[in-house]
């Protein structure tokens, strides 16, 4: 399914100047573009990892499989936990918040942390309930997710028997390595590979994102048919292309000494995609003393605690908006006969209204107080733009990753901390 995308998302750098300007933007374009190409052209640091540029173009036979996975889960359990950590959680967490309203089926989440209190916790909640697993683990050997699926894997077996159990259990892992792929293959459980050429936080439109939309209910024909309609329109080489502008805004304005990115949304139902991406920005751009530190706000809520230095701190922030044209459900304020709280200057107004004119009222106040921002704007929040938003993204950071000249598909960071709190607990071999 092709969706008319170009009105999916727009993106408005007005606001940029005079820290950049339309010229500088001109200038870069060039730049942007190879970035681009050379990308399309699988060339260039990582060229190993580009196996998400194709994604979006799933055949259809894989779509019904995950359809019908995901209707097997939905027909046997009263929910699904799904495992997993990093990009092995944040994409189908941020979908699943993101469209709850499409998502009538209980998905939880499990092995994103250590916590004890939270897992003992989930336990007791599914003491009684018929649950489904989907462990998500790319490498199939992270600690936090391998954890919480042998407790989740213990109970299941514990209250139906392990051949009931294993029927209830779908590994989405590396098609050949891994604990994880082992076990699934000893135990017979529905496998989903992760192609090798997929790196964990470009995964969302993988079965990593997929199963769980599907399970929970989200047509993800829709959603990727938005991603599709993206991925077509901002892998063109042109200057009026949003993901190209964005990427090279930031790439400049990293390059003039900005240091941060805040991802500041109108909308709490995106929060968790605001999570996602900076998984996808800090983790792709942060090496060799380089990237933007992604940071995000929910507004209006945010603006009563960080909307001070927004307006006065530090200026090495850059403030990105994301907003939605349109609300899924609108209210209207009421007026009031003796007007004690002073309301009804706004009576007979939507919500929606109030809050379009909080965002106008917080970008014109922030760029005064010297604030480069931008605006994203979705068309609205459903499947088929929040599909086009994550291949927007991942489009947009792979180029500014190139454009800041990191390899924006590695993470060597990351084993730093695991070495030493192996060590620490005593696992052999460290
Ligand atoms: O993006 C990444 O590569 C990481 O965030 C991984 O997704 C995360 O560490 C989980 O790894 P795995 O999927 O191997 O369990």
């Amino acid at each position: 399914m092709l969706i008319k995308e170009i009105e999916l998302i727009t993106l408005d750098t007005g606001t940029l100047a005079p820290h950049l300007t339309e010229d500088d933007l001109k200038n870069g374009m060039p730049g942007a573009m190879e970035a681009l190409g050379s990308l399309i052209k699988g060339e260039g640091a990582g060229s190993d990892m580009l196996g998400w540029m194709v994604l979006p173009r799933l055949p259809p036979r894989d779509i019904e499989e995950i359809l019908d996975v995901g209707k097997r889960i939905q027909d046997q359990s009263d929910c699904l936990v799904v495992v997993g950590i990093g990009g092995s959680y944040l994409g189908a967490r941020a979908g699943i918040e993101a469209l709850k309203k499409h998502a009538p089926f209980p998905v939880l989440f499990a092995g994103n942390s250590l916590s004890p209190e939270y897992h003992a916790d989930l336990l007791d909640y599914l003491e009684g309930k018929r649950f489904s697993i989907c462990a998500i683990s790319k490498s199939g050997t992270t600690t936090e997710p391998a954890i919480a699926f042998r407790l989740l894997r213990n109970r299941l077996i514990e209250t139906c028997g392990r051949e009931d159990c294993n029927a209830r259990i779908v590994a989405i892992t590396d098609p050949v390595k891994g604990a994880l792929r082992q076990m699934a293959g000893t135990e017979g459980w529905k496998i989903f590979p992760i192609s090798p050429d997929v790196g964990g936080r470009f995964s969302v439109l993988s079965p990593v994102g997929l199963l769980p939309f599907a399970a929970a209910g989200i047509p993800i024909d829709a959603l990727v048919g938005g991603a599709c309609s993206g991925l077509d329109r901002w892998t063109r080489k042109e200057p009026g292309n949003e993901a190209l502008r964005y990427a090279l805004s930031r790439a400049l304005l990293h390059d003039k000494g900005i240091e941060i990115e805040v991802l500041s949304t109108f909308h709490p139902e995106l929060s968790w995609v605001c999570e996602w991406w900076k998984q996808l920005a800090g983790e792709s751009e942060g090496k060799e003393g380089k990237g933007l530190y992604p940071a995000s706000t929910v507004m209006t809520t945010d603006l009563h605690s960080l909307g001070q230095l927004l307006q006065e701190g530090s200026r090495k922030i850059l403030e990105t908006f994301l907003i939605s044209a349109r609300p899924n459900r609108d209210i209207d304020i009421p007026g009031d006969g003796e007007d004690l709280d002073g309301l009804n200057y706004i009576a007979g107004k939507s919500l929606s209204e109030v809050n379009r004119k909080a965002y106008e009222g917080t970008k014109a106040a922030h760029v005064s107080g010297g604030l480069p921002a931008m605006t994203l704007k979705l068309e609205g929040i459903d499947p088929s733009s929040i599909g086009a938003l994550f291949i927007f993204f991942e489009l947009a950071i792979a180029v500014s990753g190139r454009l800041i000249g990191v390899n924006p598909f590695d993470q060597p960071g990351v084993e730093e901390y695991k070495t030493r709190m192996f060590k620490l607990l005593g696992k052999p071999g460290y």
